[in-house]
C-alpha cells in the first residue's frame, strides 16, 4: 500500500512530476474519485489542510468524511490498528493530523488503504509539496534556488528541509542553539542532499544564513498544542523576518510562511502583508498539489 506520511516516501522525480502536474492542472475538475471516499480524522485544529483536501476530493469527484478523533472510540481505548483495519473497510484513503508521528506510522502498517499525513509534530509532508509547488512558480531551475527557514526547528521545518534538499535545492535551517531541528531530520535532509547534488545546511546565524537567499520562509514560534513561553520567544527574536531581515536579501527575495501566522512574532505585518510575500499563493498551492497526491494514491497506485 503507497502512503504518504513523509516527503521521502515520493523519491524525487515524482515529488518534481507532482509539483509540475500541479502547476498544469490548476483548476481541474474532473470524476477521476468517482465513488471514492476520503476519510479525514484530525486531533488538532485545521484551516487550510482540511478544506483544501475537501475541496480538492470534490473537485475530483469524491466524497469526504471529517472525523473529529476526539468523537472517535480511538479515545475510549481502541486501538489504532483495530480503527485502520476498520476504517480500510469503508474508505479509500484517509488523511490523518495527529501528535505523534509514531502512531500515524502504526495506523498506515496495519490499513489497506493509503493513508496521508496531514501534520504529526514532527513532519508537515504535505505543507512541503505546496511548498515546493510555490518555489517552482518562481524558478523552472530547482537547483539553484536557496530556500532560507528562520525560526523554530519544528515539523515545517523538516519536511521544507527535506523535500528542498531531495529536488537538489539549497535549503538553509538557521534557528537558535536551543530549539535546533532533531537530528533525525538532519541526517535525513543531509542525505538527500548528498544523492541530489543539493545543499542542506543547518546554523545558528541569521545574517550569514540569509545571503544570496531567493526565498526566505518562516512558522510560528508556538506549535499547536505547545504553551507559549518567554524565553522561546526571546531566543526566536534575532530570526523574525522583518524589513530589517529582508533588507540583507536581494530584491527578488520572495518571503514565504505556511499560515497561520502571527504578525509581530515570527513575522512582521509589513513584510506578510507586503509585496514580496507569497504566502497566499502557497495557501492556494495545498490545493492543487494534494490533488495530484491524491490521484496518485488513490487512483494510481490501485489500478
Ligand atoms: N499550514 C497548515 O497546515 O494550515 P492549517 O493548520 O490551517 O491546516
Amino acid at each position: 500500500m503507497r502512503h504518504f506520511l513523509k516527503t521521502t516516501d515520493l523519491s524525487a522525480r515524482e515529488i518534481i512530476e507532482l509539483v509540475q502536474d500541479a502547476i498544469a492542472n490548476k483548476g481541474e475538475h474532473s470524476n477521476i474519485l468517482a465513488g471514492k471516499s476520503l476519510g479525514m480524522i484530525f486531533a488538532k485544529p485545521s484551516t487550510r489542510t482540511r478544506v483544501s483536501f475537501t475541496v480538492g476530493a470534490y473537485e475530483l469527484g469524491g466524497h469526504v468524511m471529517f472525523i473529529s478523533e476526539r468523537e472517535m472510540q480511538l479515545g475510549r481505548g481502541e486501538t489504532i490498528e483495530d480503527t485502520a483495519r476498520v476504517l480500510s473497510a469503508y474508505l479509500d484513503g484517509v488523511v490523518i493530523r495527529t501528535y505523534s508521528q509514531d502512531d500515524l506510522e502504526r495506523f498506515a502498517a496495519a490499513a489497506t488503504i493509503p493513508v496521508i499525513n496531514g501534520l504529526t509534530d514532527e513532519r508537515h509532508p504535505c505543507q512541503a509539496l505546496a511548498d515546493l509547488m510555490t518555489i517552482r512558480e518562481y524558478h523552472d531551475d530547482l537547483t539553484k534556488v536557496k530556500v532560507v527557514y528562520l525560526g523554530d526547528g519544528n515539523n515545517v521545518s523538516t519536511s521544507l528541509a527535506s523535500v528542498c534538499a531531495a529536488v537538489g535545492a539549497h535549503v538553509v535551517v538557521c534557528t537558535p542553539p536551543d530549539l535546533a531541528s532533531p537530528e533525525w531530520a538532519v541526517r535525513e535532509a543531509i542525505g538527500l542532499a548528498a544523492a541530489s547534488g543539493g545543499v542542506a545546511e543547518y546554523t545558528t546565524d541569521p545574517a550569514t544564513a540569509v545571503r544570496g537567499a531567493d526565498f526566505l520562509y518562516t512558522d510560528v514560534w508556538f506549535s499547536m498544542g505547545q504553551q507559549k513561553n518567554p524565553l522561546k520567544s526571546r531566543q526566536l527574536e534575532p530570526y523574525r523576518i522583518d524589513e530589517a531581515m529582508l533588507a540583507q536579501t536581494s530584491p527578488e527575495c520572495r518571503v514565504m510562511h505556511c499560515l497561520p501566522a502571527h504578525r509581530g512574532e515570527e513575522i512582521s505585518a509589513a513584510v506578510l502583508d507586503g509585496p514580496r510575500s507569497i504566502v497566499y499563493q502557497q495557501a492556494e498551492n495545498r490545493l492543487h498539489a494534494q490533488k495530484e497526491l491524491m490521484k496518485r494514491l488513490m487512483v494510481d497506485a490501485q489500478a
